[in-house]
């Protein structure tokens, strides 16, 4: 075969093989991207959800360690002003479901990180951690978007993370509304 000839052999195909091979770099990403929300969120549990997810966000429970977790149990009378009357089997199963996935049991990157920012630490807020602190300074978060209408507060993470009910926070999805 002369040059000519291999050179267009070549370029059909890599004409026909392209769509394929973008379709594999995406599938590749796609999988990435599942793999890592995966990751995050911890296994379902309904009482969860139904006790923890009717105010706000059921957080996800890698954002905070167990000893949070226990805390925030422990003070349920008194949960930022609310009373949520937990029974006593309501409480262990809770505490049970929060210790085996909490932020000091879990190997992702953002527990890793989380862990790490507290220095052995034990709040009550997932705000008050000096890694999701450090990650929402003025320079990323303009003044005052906590305070927007659609927001109300920090606290209220998916009103700028759509998925952050399944642990991803991934910065590429941020969108702060614009009131
Ligand atoms: C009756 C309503 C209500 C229920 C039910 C409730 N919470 Fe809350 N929770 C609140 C309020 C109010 C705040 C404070 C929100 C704020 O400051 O914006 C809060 C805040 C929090 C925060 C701190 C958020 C931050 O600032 O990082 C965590 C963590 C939390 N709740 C966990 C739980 C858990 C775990 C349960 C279930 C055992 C639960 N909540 C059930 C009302 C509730
Ligand atoms: C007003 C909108 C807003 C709210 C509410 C908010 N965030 Fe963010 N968050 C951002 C922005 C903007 C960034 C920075 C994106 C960047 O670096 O480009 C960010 C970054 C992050 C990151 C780092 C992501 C990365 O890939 O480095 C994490 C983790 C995170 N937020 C968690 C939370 C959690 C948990 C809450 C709720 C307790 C929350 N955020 C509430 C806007 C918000």
């Amino acid at each position: 075969m002369n040059n000519g000839a291999t050179t267009v052999l070549a370029l059909g195909i890599s004409l026909l093989m392209g769509p394929f091979l973008l379709q594999a770099i995406a599938d590749d990403h796609r999988d990435k991207k599942t793999h890592k929300a995966r990751e995050l969120a911890a296994p379902a549990n309904k009482l969860y959800t139904e006790r923890c997810g009717g105010c706000h966000l059921a957080y996800p429970t890698v954002l905070l360690p167990s000893a949070s977790w226990r805390r925030i149990l422990t003070g349920q009378s008194d949960h930022f002003g609310e009373d949520l009357s937990l029974g006593q089997l309501e409480r262990q199963e809770l505490l049970t479901y929060l210790d085996a996935n909490a932020a000091d049991k879990s190997s992702s990157k953002i527990s890793r990180k989380i862990m790490k920012s507290l220095r052995g630490q034990a709040p009550l807020r997932i705000t008050e951690i000096p890694y999701i602190i450090h990650k929402h300074k003025d320079d990323d978060v303009p003044k005052g978007a906590f305070q927007r209408k659609s927001v109300g507060s920090f606290a209220n993470c998916g009103a700028c993370h759509p998925r952050a009910a399944d642990g991803d926070f991934d910065d590429d999805d941020v969108k702060i509304p614009a009131q």
